[in-house]
């Protein structure tokens, strides 16, 4: 059975990220299942990473990103394209780091606690096939480390994939 780590407090950001690495690896090869790795890959962030209190996924369906697997409070269902922090990632492929959600044109609310995000385009076989949000309830959360250490998991999530 798979054990998750707990969180050590005093570890660097490249330590943390190193070894959440490692842990999805061994979280995800054995399977290929998107509903399943996505739940266990959320719950893997959710419960390592400090002060985080959404993270999960939104995949696209219909031409437009539909909520998935995550961990923190019921979220917002529907998010066209070009809407939101994650419809901008969608749309231009590219990750969103947002330090104040405030400051953010659009910004779609769901949990009124959300200060920052962090928005990873998912990328498959070329097409979009979502995104991985994450949320947090201080300003300025998530830096460029973060955003490294976070596309380098979400493409281990890719990678599960068949
Ligand atoms: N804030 C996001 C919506 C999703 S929730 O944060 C879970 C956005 O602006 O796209």
């Amino acid at each position: 059975m798979f054990e998750m780590k707990k969180p050590e407090a005093a570890v660097s950001k490249q330590e943390l990220y190193a070894d959440l690495l490692s842990q999805a690896k061994g979280l995800l090869h054995d399977e290929h299942d998107q509903v399943a790795n996505a739940a266990n890959f959320a719950a893997l962030l959710y419960h390592s990473l400090a002060e985080v209190n959404w993270v999960g996924f939104y995949f696209m369906k219909d031409g437009e990103l539909l909520v998935g697997p995550f961990q923190g409070k019921p979220a917002c269902v529907h998010i066209a394209l070009g809407k939101g922090v994650c419809g901008t990632a969608a749309q231009t492929r590219k990750t969103q780091l947002v330090p104040d959600v405030d400051a953010f044109p659009g910004h779609i609310f769901c949990d009124g606690d959300s200060r920052s995000e962090l928005v990873v385009p998912l990328i498959h076989r070329g097409e979009v096939l979502g995104v991985l949000d994450l949320d947090s309830p201080k300003l300025a959360r998530f830096d460029a480390e973060d955003q490294q250490g976070l596309e380098a998991l979400a493409k281990v999530f890719l990678d599960s994939l068949r």
